[in-house]
């Protein structure tokens, strides 16, 4: 079981750090963990976000354990050498298109969502978020115009085939959970999202047991908080995955509980908490982990169909939580750390 961590900046090190005792923990055959740098910690070392020597680790892998990239101080460098590079080049490079982002109510967890307890005790789905297209991947750039104003832009775009491979993701992902698709988009008013809806159509055909839906994503904003009860699995484009799943994270409870797979055809995967770096709370032992763990969890049983020590992991979670183990982000005062030995002594 190869795996490669990298644990990026801010609060990714100490966050990984917990994950990687967990996977320790459980004794799993072969385990053989490969450090490499990413984020802006790569470019003060090597002077790129996403060096040449990470992308060899990762491709003698199996699975990618990912913390967080993102550092202010990188604000100004030209984008090809932010932090955030990192990231998205591994997506891209490695072609992990699907990016699955769970979102359900730990129990006990229902007071402290942004949500009414009664309307967070529904929630329980999946976003599907296409991660290597969009408005993210096309054309971009700054020019100026000929009456000398500066002009910003950023090309959307999905091309059939695109969107065809992250519908069957979606369509799989409902055949096994409540059968329930929602397509979200924006096609009153994009093309991109007029052909984004007319694949979904068309894959649908080969999915009959699943009931597809429709949903512009500002709607889908305000369903989110209204009723997420009513969703299942949600497939969406990169951007609109992007907003959405932080929005879901809040009526969970908190951005510290969502883990993240990113795959592509095979087994091999990306994972990581679905928060960022966290640079205000760096270093200081306060960071929850408890997404990461979870996100090593997932990276069991997609990459390595260790299905029973999955749920290990997230029972041994979940116990924490109903134990009253919280951290800062959920109003409580457990550290990194002591997160990370509630976990381990429950599993
Ligand atoms: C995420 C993050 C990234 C994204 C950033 C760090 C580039 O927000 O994984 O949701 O926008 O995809
Ligand atoms: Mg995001």
């Amino acid at each position: 079981m190869r795996i490669a961590v990298f644990a990026g900046d801010g609060i990714g090190p100490e966050v990984t750090r917990e994950a990687v005792r967990v996977l320790e923990a459980l004794e799993l055959p072969e385990l053989e963990l490969t450090e490499g740098d990413v984020g802006a910690a790569a470019y003060r070392k090597h002077g790129h976000p996403l060096p040449q020597e990470t992308l060899d680790i990762a491709r003698n892998a199996g699975a990618i354990l990912f913390g967080a990239v993102g550092d202010f101080e990188c604000d100004n460098l030209e984008r090809h050498l932010r932090p955030e590079q990192a990231i998205l080049g591994l997506r891209k490079e490695l072609t992990l298109f699907a990016n699955l982002r769970p979102a359900k109510v730990f129990a006990g967890l229902e007071d402290l969502t942004s949500l009414k307890p009664e309307v967070a005790r529904t929630i329980d789905l999946l976003i599907v978020r296409e991660l290597n297209g969009d408005v993210y991947f096309g054309e971009k750039g700054m020019r100026t115009l000929p009456d000398g104003r500066r002009e910003g832009y950023d090309l959307m775009s999905y091309a059939e085939d695109e969107v065809r491979r992250i519908a069957h993701v979606g369509f799989r992902a409902a055949m096994g959970r409540r059968k329930k698709l929602c397509s979200v988009d924006k096609a009153n008013v994009l093309e991109t999202s007029q052909l984004w809806r007319d694949v979904m159509l068309e894959v649908a055909k080969e999915y009959p047991e699943v009931e597809l839906s429709h949903m512009y994503v500002d709607n889908a904003a305000m369903q989110l908080v209204k009723g997420p009860g009513q969703f299942d699995v949600v497939v969406t484009g990169n951007m609109f995955g992007d907003i959405l799943s932080d929005l879901a994270s809040m009526c969970v409870g908190s951005i510290g509980l969502l883990a993240s797979a990113s795959l592509g055809e095979g087994t091999f995967g990306l994972y990581e908490p679905i928060h960022g770096s966290a640079p205000d709370i760096a270093g200081q032992g306060l960071a929850n982990p408890m997404a990461t763990i979870l996100s090593a969890a997932m990276l069991l049983r997609h990459s390595f169909a260790r299905e029973a020590d999955a749920r290990r992991i997230e029972a041994a979670v979940a116990k924490a939580l109903a134990d009253g183990i919280k951290g800062g982000d959920l109003g409580g005062s457990a550290g990194t750390r002591e997160i990370g030995d509630a976990v381990l002594e429950r599993l």
